[in-house]
């Protein structure tokens, strides 16, 4: 007989003991789970700042100023709290594509109810996938080079008029007069011959609908939440529904000749979209998308060619070299040959990544992002001013506006083709908005060269990129 035997089952172990047992194996575990995630949280370099506030005003005064402090000081992957929420920057070419990769679980940007309701732009998964198709099938080589006179045609009116303003001695306010090109655009893709009164009417809707948009981005950063209830979000979305209606009844009458209206009928046949709320709604997306984006690099592209006269000339060289006169018919594959041209878009990306870029995903489960293992519930930003930052350091003359840069070879992307985001959302109308720039500079350059008011003040990224004391400028 064995001096003593041990028994091992369940059944063996008094049941009073199971009472202490069992919580205090709940408790260790969560201690354990709470302790790993402070742990890894822990080691993710930054500050979050002061209580509630975190470090929000800092960001919101000069987003660029506050990615290049933390960039310097801890590196390129950082944490920081904005309006409440944990925020991981991720500053690299890898770690901004990383956080473009993450699938939100409710729309493209971190998105909330009322933004999700409002634009249509953001679908997730398979849905994303049709809007995809259905944006390609549209898109096309074909489409654009059908589009481009009338891009030419919008571009030219536009810049004959400042030439008259000018020519009358008086100046242009750029931060103003940058919007008009995108809308033109945009809305003679969707609504065929429209009178000049609606086009204005329409133009006030955009611009209220555009700042009421980054202001709805702004309070929901507050929190998820809150943003899910907050009642003026859901007032917002109703009072633009009534607006498109106003302005827009005849939406499904839009002829089948008509980009929107093509793809409309698209998203119809797919269950994308279903009734005519939704459907204006479909249309404000695409056209939110293509408006504060494309304008914005408008002004900086004026203000960097206004600070250096000499890149104009350059550009005016390559389009009187390649045969091109004010009144030509730019075509797409011509615009596109023009190397120097789109280097000084490259440039323009590099030096200043867009203000109105800082888009937030969520994270959904805990990840290794950037070398830290991150919590699930962070949200993430591809931070793209951090490559502007760091080329501008590494690279030589790095300040200064040097489309040159691109064109021997010495200087790779840098990091610039980030601005259009990365796969799988990567930017739907990327060439659209290449060929309204490359256009516009072009016409510009052999219209005349672009005169500033006096010495420009500091330029600011937001709300949307602008400079202190305003941009007027001439085009003598
Ligand atoms: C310089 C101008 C522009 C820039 C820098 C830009 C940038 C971007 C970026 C970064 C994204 C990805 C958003 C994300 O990751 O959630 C995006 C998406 C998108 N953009 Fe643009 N954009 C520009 C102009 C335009 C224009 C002119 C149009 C339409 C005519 C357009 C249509 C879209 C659409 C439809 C999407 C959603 C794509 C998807 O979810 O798969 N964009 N854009």
């Amino acid at each position: 007989m064995p001096l003593f035997s041990l028994d091992l089952s369940l059944a063996s172990i008094d049941p009073s003991a199971w009472r202490v047992a069992v919580p205090l194996a709940i408790a260790g575990a969560s201690t354990y789970f709470l302790f790993a995630h402070y742990y890894a949280e822990s080691h993710i370099p930054g500050s979050y700042g002061f209580p509630v506030v975190g470090e929000t005003l800092d960001f919101i005064w000069n987003p660029r100023q506050f990615v290049e402090k933390r960039l310097k000081r801890y590196g390129p992957t950082f944490k920081t709290s904005i309006f409440g929420n944990k925020v991981l920057f991720l500053t690299t070419d890898e770690g901004c594509r990383q956080a473009f990769r993450v699938e939100p679980k409710s729309g493209g940007v971190h998105s909330f109810e009322t933004i999700k309701q409002f634009l249509q732009i953001g679908p997730t998964g398979k849905t994303h996938t049709e809007f995809r198709k259905n944006f390609a099938q549209f898109l096309n080589k074909g489409y654009l080079a059908s589009v481009s006179p009338m891009f030419v045609r919008i571009i030219r009116e536009e810049i004959d008029e400042w030439h008259r303003v000018s020519a009358a001695g008086r100046y242009i306010r750029a931060e103003d007069v940058v919007k008009n090109i995108p809308l033109s655009i945009i809305l003679n893709m969707s609504i065929k011959d429209v009178s000049p009164e609606k086009k204005a009417e329409i133009f006030d809707l955009l611009a209220d609908v555009s700042a009421g948009i980054r202001s709805v981005v702004a309070s929901s950063l507050l929190s998820p939440t809150f943003a899910k209830g907050i009642r003026s979000h859901r007032r917002l979305c109703k009072i633009i529904e009534a607006e498109i209606h106003t302005i827009m009844p005849d939406l499904d009458a839009l002829k089948d000749s008509n980009f929107m209206a093509q793809l409309i009928s698209f998203a119809l046949q797919h269950n994308l979209v279903s009734g005519s709320v939704s459907q204006a709604r479909y249309v404000m997306g695409f056209w939110f998308a293509a408006f504060d984006t494309t304008s914005t690099t408008l002004f900086q592209l004026l203000y960097n060619l206004s600070l250096n006269p000499d890149v104009l000339a350059k550009i005016r060289e390559e389009a009187l070299a390649a045969g091109f006169s004010y009144q030509s018919d730019l075509t797409t594959s011509d615009l596109s040959n023009l190397k120097y041209t789109n280097a000084v878009i490259k440039e323009t990306f590099r030096l200043r990544a867009l203000g109105v870029m800082h888009m937030f995903r969520e994270l959904h489960e805990p990840t290794e992002l950037g070398g830290y293992q991150v919590p699930k519930g962070f949200l993430l930003t591809a931070a793209i001013h951090g490559n502007s930052v760091t080329s501008q350091e590494s690279l030589e003359d790095g300040h200064r506006f040097k489309p040159e840069r691109f064109l021997d070879g010495s200087v790779q992307a840098t990091g610039t083709d980030l601005i259009w985001g990365a796969p799988p959302r990567v930017c739907g109308g990327m060439d659209i908005a290449m060929l309204e720039l490359r256009a516009t500079l072009v016409l510009l350059a052999l219209k005349g060269t672009i005169k500033p008011k006096g010495a420009l003040g500091e330029i600011y990224d937001f709300p949307v990129t602008h400079i202190k004391g305003g941009f007027d400028f001439q085009i003598v």
